[in-house]
């Protein structure tokens, strides 16, 4: 198979992630979000499947060999979502995303983020020892210093400076309600401008912030964790410019390339079970009557 051979674009392959992303050209897609198997989570019936390997280190070599395939395939400009839950052995974290993003680091890639989503609705646990888990992170990687990254597309609602704010002084502090620090009694410092304007007063709200609260959602049919379809829209609006191509080498359901489709995005996606990417075509099939 070559890149001339495969018609690509906007379509769910089936066969291991590393086999499958070595037949395609480099360079050529703009983002990638993806969740790969937790480490002894879940089994996913298939022989090449990752996350079943007998140590942490082996499991973590499998996701290294399908991430440096990312690495060629993405463009000088784009971006890499990760997303990775922990395991405990013997009641002992392992600390595999953080194992994992430092290998990454030293692969190349450059760390711009650690971000913790936050599950409001993570199932309870009995556990009485130490708290509830109700986070993952989502790494967010780049191949250079320059990246596509559109801030003002996942901006969110300025939370003090707000008119209905309780919070009087801060508000004074900039010049009065509604005012700017160009316009209130600060006007003309310097130490204002920018920054502070771009925190407090920005008409689309302020900067995206680094946790992230999305309720897990279910889709029916899968019998595994399924991405929240906000959670990939929030990376596809900030990582992928329209019309762009998003990869994810782990596809399930195909969360991932739904959101891409409607969000105006090209996608392509990869797993190992054809009954998931059987899954995955149908809910893209879906969406494309309505
Ligand atoms: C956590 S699920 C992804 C769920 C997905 N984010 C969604 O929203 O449905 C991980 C997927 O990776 C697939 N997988 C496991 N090993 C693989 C491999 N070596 N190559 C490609 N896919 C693989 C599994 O079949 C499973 O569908």
């Amino acid at each position: 198979m070559t890149d001339e051979t495969i018609n690509w674009v906007n379509s769910i392959l089936h066969g291991d992630a590393a086999n499958v992303l070595a037949e395609l050209p480099s360079s050529s897609v703009n983002c990638i979000v993806t969740s790969p198997p937790y480490y002894w989570q879940r089994d996913y019936s298939t022989p090449v499947q990752i996350g079943n390997e007998k140590t942490p280190e082996e499991y973590i070599g499998n996701l290294l060999t399908v991430f440096a395939e990312c690495h060629r395939l993405l463009n000088e400009d784009g971006t890499f979502w990760l997303n990775l839950g922990d395991k405990y052995q013997e009641g002992d974290l392992l600390g595999l995303p953080w194992q994992v993003a430092l290998a990454l680091k030293s692969q190349g890639w450059i760390l711009r983020s650690d971000i913790i989503w936050h599950k409001p609705n993570a199932m309870p646990s009995s556990v009485k020892n130490r708290p509830t888990t109700d986070h993952e992170y989502i790494f967010l990687f780049t191949k250079s210093s320059a990246y596509y990254y559109d801030a003002d597309a996942i901006r969110e609602p300025h939370v003090t400076f707000t008119p209905d704010s309780k919070m009087k002084g801060g508000r004074n502090h900039f010049g009065k309600v509604n005012g700017t620090p160009e316009a209130g009694k600060n006007a003309g410092n310097a130490n204002l401008h920018n920054g502070r304007w771009d925190q407090a007063f920005h008409p689309m709200g302020r900067n995206r912030r680094t946790v992230w609260n999305i309720p897990l959602s279910k889709f029916r049919e899968a019998h595994f964790a399924v991405f929240p379809e906000k959670l990939v829209e929030l990376c596809v609006l900030a990582g992928c410019p329209e019309g762009g191509i998003v990869l994810d080498p782990f596809i399930g359901s195909g969360t991932t390339a739904v959101v891409a489709q409607r969000l105006g995005r090209k996608y392509v996606g990869i797993d190992s079970n054809p009954k998931y990417c059987e899954m995955a075509q149908e809910r893209l099939r879906q969406l494309t009557l309505f």
